[in-house]
């Protein structure tokens, strides 16, 4: 995997004068089965959270409060993704590093995920990651 498999989904927004709502759907606009959902907020100024990659975890990560940035990395190449918008969720397959930061005041980071939480699915080392990603290629 590299850094062109990472892609912001456009979430469909239904607008009316009582407010927005957004929604997903698996296969309409989660490219993957949703086996596991969950958030990160109350961030303290300042802090990374991340900071890994996965073997088979596939993510989408959406911002729905406030802002934050993705940096996604393959070993090769580095991108940044400021996601600030409820309606757009930032896909990132397996075997991309990544990590989040600038988190804005009550940010909250909604995450739904592919797999079970499972440690041994992390890979936490990022020489080991770049080593790793080197040898592939
Ligand atoms: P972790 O994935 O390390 O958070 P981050 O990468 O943002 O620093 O998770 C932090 C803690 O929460 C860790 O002890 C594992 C636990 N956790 C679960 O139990 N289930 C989950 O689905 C997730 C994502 C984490």
């Amino acid at each position: 995997m590299n850094l062109t498999e990472v892609k912001l989904i456009n979430l469909p927004k239904v607008l009316d004068e009582r407010g927005n709502l957004s929604f997903m759907e698996e296969g309409e606009h989660v490219p993957f089965d949703i086996r596991r959902t969950y958030w990160i907020y109350d961030v303290p100024g300042g802090e990374q959270r991340g900071g890994h990659s996965y073997k088979t975890n596939q993510e989408l990560i959406v911002a729905l409060s406030g802002s934050f940035d993705v940096i996604v990395q393959d070993g090769a190449e580095t991108k940044v993704f400021t996601l600030n918008r409820s309606y757009y969720g930032l896909y990132i397959p397996a075997g991309i590093w990544r990590h989040m930061e600038n988190f804005s005041t009550n940010s909250l980071a909604f995450v739904v995920a592919s797999t079970d939480f499972d440690e041994d699915d992390y890979e936490c080392e990022f020489d080991d990651y770049v080593t790793f990603k080197a040898a592939a290629r």
